[in-house]
């Protein structure tokens, strides 16, 4: 018995890979969002640029780093050469100008913890939230679209994750789950310890990429052109992966020593990191290091309950990835 929890017979597993395929397939964003993005950003340049010339425009988050599904809003980030000290000041004029245009519900969010300005495109009907010179997480937005390059697997397991997640209601920061951006960073650190890897680690590579943004230097292979076959010694199919990330996350994990970082490719102890004590807010109850922003767990929202949440959903889904009868409706059932 034991046996058969830790390796479900193959037909078994494949029996979920069409479906979970098609699941991936459905969730791709059709070419014209692209084309609506691009209308969005060349409209707010056009508007940017007159008050602020020397300003450029980036788009980061799901849109761009290529694990966005089908009508997700836009993350945009407006950079300055210079560092801004009022942030809410520059936000509030960036909505004044932003309203005098035709857009829709401009709203200056100025007491956030990432301060925006949002507001909805009437005529494409997408949402844009628009910060301040988060310049890292345009980078970090590259690194994510990067990894996704290096093989197709990457995308269709983090689509099926992020998918898992929104279902059922484990994607939600505010509520002590985690973010979009830590379970892609979970589904590459997955990627990279399957054996044989089906993602190398790029900041471990010759570093043809190299950026210091706040002090912090963000360097990395990024000529991943070069790496289109370096998954391709292992066959394992989405299901298989998919089982085995929820079977990771369930039964693998060493919640109480380990730290997954994508930027070493490896597992790192928490008392390498001196993430072994509640600081403030952070708990360190589920560790994912930032891959630029080292000293930044991602893991630090989830709390005593939301851990436990997290963890039987995290159990609910390899059960069922191995055991349901119909797997691909229980996996994503409503919460
Ligand atoms: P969806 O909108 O849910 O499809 O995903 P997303 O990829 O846009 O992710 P999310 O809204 O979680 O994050 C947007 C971007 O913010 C990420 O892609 C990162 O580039 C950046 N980011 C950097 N640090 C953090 C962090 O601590 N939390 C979150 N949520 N985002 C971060
Ligand atoms: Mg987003």
């Amino acid at each position: 018995r034991m046996l058969k929890r830790q390796m479900p017979c193959c037909g078994d597993i494949h029996r979920l890979n069409a479906p979970l395929l098609a699941i991936y397939e459905s969730l791709i964003p059709p070419e014209e969002e692209r084309t609506k993005q691009k209308q969005i950003l060349a409209l707010l340049e056009k508007l940017v640029c007159k008050e602020w010339p020397k300003a450029q425009l980036f788009l980061y988050g799901s849109c761009a780093n290529s694990f966005g599904v089908s009508k997700s809003d836009i993350d945009v980030c407006l950079a300055f050469n210079e560092e801004i000290n009022d942030k809410a000041e520059v936000l509030l004029k960036l909505a004044d100008i932003l309203q005098s245009d035709n857009l829709q519900n401009v709203q200056a969010l100025t007491r956030a913890r990432v301060p925006i300005v949002k507001l909805m495109d009437p005529t494409t009907g997408i949402s844009c939230d628009i910060c301040i010179n988060n310049v890292l997480a345009v980078i970090n937005t590259k690194l994510l679209r990067d990894y996704a390059k290096i093989d197709a697997r990457v995308r269709q397991l983090a689509f099926i994750v992020k998918h898992w997640a929104k279902s059922r209601g484990v994607n939600e920061t505010y509520r002590g789950t985690l973010s979009s951006y830590a379970y892609v960073l979970m589904c590459i650190h997955f990627l990279q310890q399957r054996r044989p890897a089906i993602l190398p680690c790029l900041q471990g590579m010759e570093k043809t990429y190299s950026i210091t943004v706040d002090n912090i230097e963000c360097a990395y292979f990024d000529k991943v052109e070069q790496l289109s076959n370096f998954g391709s010694p292992n066959k394992e199919t989405v299901a298989q992966l998919v089982w085995g990330f929820f079977n990771y996350w369930a039964y693998g994990h060493d919640y109480a020593n380990s730290v997954i970082s994508v930027r070493t490719g490896s597992i790192i102890s928490k008392q390498e990191k001196d993430w072994t004590r509640r600081v403030g807010n952070d708990r360190h109850l589920i560790c994912i290091e930032d891959p630029f922003e080292i000293s930044h767990d991602l893991g630090r929202v989830v709390d005593k309950f939301s851990i436990r949440v997290l963890r039987e959903e995290f159990e609910r889904a390899a059960h069922i990835t191995q055991y349901d009868p119909n797997p691909c409706v229980k996996l994503f059932e409503p919460y």
